[in-house]
């Protein structure tokens, strides 16, 4: 039967659209519950001494002996001798050495100072399959290791970074950051919608499908000036924010893959962007027509009287394969365009990002013993190496040195 003929039918295109979304969506939730029980709460594996102490800035003996003077909590020790400790006891290592500072009174705890205000940091390009989502939830889970109150918030109505942090948006039918932002009087406090994950010091507010509603809803409430109480749409992330601001040092909001309001609205709440970039030909030219229609819609926001909060911009080169002489020579391209713009160390691609991936997990999850360990290190080293970059971007954007 081809195509013409079952639009003849007794059934239109739309119904067997309808009936077909229904049962893949009906399909995959009998799927995802039996591997992901709903109230199944993620955990987090234990880290190394040498994984405690990057995190804490401190040199591993400095925690070793600690633990041999008695002091803050006790690791796991294997049999062979080799200290474990969990995120949890990571955070309080740092509040022990805070409270019992050496005489050069370095300060461990990373957050904010008063004066320093909430930094707003968007993971942002039209591109799908860019690394957004991979990139915000490893810089996310970074800050929140070293030490900062981090917020993530997943913009996508694909919800990728929310599957990520073992939220399954479609069985739980949970609030989502829609719930703060939409037009009508169902509209709740982001305080509502934002949930802790298995990260200490990382909450997320969670994306769903209904998100897209923003997109058919903001030209409908622009429109008609009473729902949006004579605002303009892109103070609503903002004024969102607002509301909890005590709480967090650093924002990161992984956008989704257009140039539509949920990403304006972010953009215009943020203080800083991270444009992700895979250094292949096509995707450069499609940066190349996104950076224009952005430069363009900042242009008109500020026109529009939103505050302009950009303190900075930056380019992350991701997934990259260095031995591949098209996309060294890419990197080339664009560092010789944007010297100042390109972030000094590069995402490479790599099979343990990927396989984490998989399962829903980061590199920050999985097991090193999972994976050959020159794989694993390479990327974690590349990792560290981006996440560490941005982190200062974020301590100088407070001013510090
Ligand atoms: N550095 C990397 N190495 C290998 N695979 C990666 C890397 N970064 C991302 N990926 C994979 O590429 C795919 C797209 O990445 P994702 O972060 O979801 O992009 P986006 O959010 O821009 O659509 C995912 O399957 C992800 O696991
Ligand atoms: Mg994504």
């Amino acid at each position: 039967m081809n195509a013409w003929a079952d639009m003849q039918g007794d059934i239109g295109f739309h119904e067997i659209i309808l009936q077909q979304g229904g049962m893949i969506s009906d399909k995959l939730n009998l799927l995802r519950l039996e591997h992901f029980p709903p109230n199944a709460n993620k955990g987090l594996r234990p880290f190394s001494l040498a994984e405690a102490a990057y995190f804490l800035g401190v040199s591993a003996s400095n925690i070793k002996k600690l633990h041999l003077e008695g002091k803050g909590p006790v690791p796991a020790t294997s049999p062979s001798g080799r200290r474990t400790y969990t995120a949890q006891q990571i955070a309080e290592l740092r509040d022990y050495l805070d409270r019992h500072g050496r005489a050069d009174f370095k300060n461990y705890s990373p957050c904010r100072k008063p004066g320093e205000s909430l930094q707003v940091v968007s993971v942002v390009n039209f591109k799908g399959g860019s690394g957004k989502t991979t990139t915000a939830a490893h810089l996310a889970q970074h800050l929140a290791l070293t030490g900062h109150r981090v917020l993530a918030i997943d913009l996508d109505p694909q919800a990728s970074l929310t599957a990520l942090h073992g939220i399954q948006p479609e069985i739980d039918r949970n609030p989502s950051l829609y719930d703060a932002l939409r037009y009508d009087s169902g509209k709740r406090p982001i305080s509502e919608v934002v949930r802790p994950t298995n990260f200490p010091g990382l909450d997320i507010v969670p994306a769903s499908l209904e998100l897209q509603e923003y997109e058919y809803e903001t030209p409908l409430a622009a429109s008609n000036r009473i729902a949006t109480d004579g605002k303009l749409f892109f103070t609503r992330i903002t004024d969102a924010l607002r509301e909890v601001d005590d709480h967090y040092d650093v924002v990161v909001i992984d956008c989704p893959p257009q140039l539509g309001y949920l990403t304006l609205t972010a953009l215009a709440a943020s203080t800083a962007v991270l444009i992700t970039i895979h250094p292949q030909m096509l995707d450069v030219m499609s940066m190349g027509q996104f950076l224009l229609m952005l430069g363009g819609i900042l242009e008109s926001i500020g026109k529009a009287g939103a505050a302009v909060r950009l303190k900075w911009f930056r380019y992350l080169v991701t997934r990259y394969e260095p031995t591949d002489g098209p996309q060294a020579q890419m990197v080339g391209f664009m560092q010789s365009l944007f010297p100042k713009q390109m972030l000094a160390h590069a995402m490479v691609k790599s099979t343990a990002i990927a396989d984490a991936g998989i399962t829903n997990q980061t590199l920050y999850e999985v097991e090193r013993g999972q994976f050959i360990r020159q794989t694993y290190d390479r990327a974690m080293d590349a990792l560290n190496a981006v996440n560490e970059e941005v982190a200062s971007l974020v301590h100088t954007a407070w001013g510090r040195a």
